[in-house]
């Protein structure tokens, strides 16, 4: 059976006590954002999506609930589609809602096997479309699609702003792989947050409620717990800030005092300086025309938008 079911990429434990002991030690010291998403992390996630203040989730369902039709006429059918970091399912069932008699079947890829669960329960309630998932990275998930694609072609939905974790180079090779493991009529469908004001990225990535930080500083609950670390939560600060130069949104642990953190797994001690921090995360925010120009310098043709205005928020539809 092509992509079979239920998926796992190899060594995924054996990747979170490496790259904790490798991006710990860099300088300045960071941590994978790819990490925040165990079932608590995930759970917390969904919950950002529905701060008033985090608009990035409504933005883009309601561009996608408005415009599904418009955005699937030119693509082949059946179609199959393929999420990458499909979290919850949610946006994914707006689509399929407004237009599943298009699709040959779908294929799930994310990081956190506790999302997988909730998407394949949200779309099993959907007439018959097979479901298939993946649990690892993107690059992973998309090495697999270019080598199991089967028949027919494919879509792939890269929403949520979720290539804003990535920095230039990286979200240009990201874009590269994408377009060399499809074929000619496949399909890339982006989201992207775009730049907007610095109080409307603050309130969004440091919100009144802390929904933010209690999401950042659980990357360290889950240290301690899955890798014997000792970080005393309460003396981590949650910060978030907008970099211009860099067109993004930053997250960042700081240290409240000086202290010793131990952590068993890696058999590593980090003496952290009062104010020093760890970098959780970076959200590179876009203008729609910088969009259109990473997608074609990755060898994409196309490029139609469609623009929340008032969120700030993209959707652009790429053809391999
Ligand atoms: C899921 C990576 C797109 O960067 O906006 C939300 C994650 N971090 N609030 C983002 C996130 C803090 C989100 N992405």
């Amino acid at each position: 059976m092509l992509l079979p079911s239920e998926r796992l990429a190899p060594s995924t434990a054996t990747d979170f006590v490496t790259d904790v002991a490798e991006y710990l030690q860099r300088t300045p010291r960071q941590l994978p954002s790819r990490y925040f998403y165990d079932a608590l992390g995930s759970a917390l996630f969904d919950a950002i999506c529905r701060l008033p203040w985090y608009r990035v989730t409504r933005a883009e369902t309601a561009l996608l609930a408005r415009h599904a039709r418009e955005i699937f006429e030119p693509l082949p059918r059946p179609l199959n589609i393929t999420e990458l970091g499909c979290g919850n399912g949610e946006k994914l069932a707006v689509l399929l809602e407004n237009s599943h008699e298009r699709f040959r079947r779908v294929h799930l890829v994310d990081i956190s096997p506790a999302a997988l669960r909730s998407a394949r329960a949200r779309l099993a309630v959907l007439p018959a479309i097979p479901v298939t998932t993946f649990q690892g990275t993107y690059e992973q998930g998309l090495s697999r699609l270019a080598t199991h694609r089967g028949h027919g072609a494919w879509l792939v939905l890269f929403l949520g702003s979720n290539i804003g974790n990535f920095d230039p180079p990286a979200a240009r090779d990201l874009l590269r792989q994408i377009r060399a493991s499809l074929a000619k009529d496949d399909a890339l469908l982006l989201g992207t947050d775009l730049i907007k004001s610095q109080r409307a990225l603050q309130l969004a990535y440091d919100d009144p409620l802390q929904v933010t930080a209690a999401f950042n500083r659980n990357l360290l609950r889950r240290i301690n717990d899955e890798l014997g670390g000792t970080f005393d939560l309460d003396s981590f600060a949650h910060r978030a800030l907008w970099n211009p130069h860099e067109s993004r949104v930053e997250m960042h642990l700081v240290s409240t005092r000086a202290q010793l953190v131990r952590i068993a797994a890696a058999d590593l001690e980090i003496e952290f300086k009062k104010d020093e921090s760890i970098w959780t995360e970076s959200s590179y925010k876009y203008d729609p025309e910088q969009v259109l120009s990473e997608g074609r310098l990755a060898g994409f043709s196309g490029g139609e938008q469609w623009i929340d205005e008032d969120a700030r928020f993209a959707l652009t539809l790429f053809r391999a």
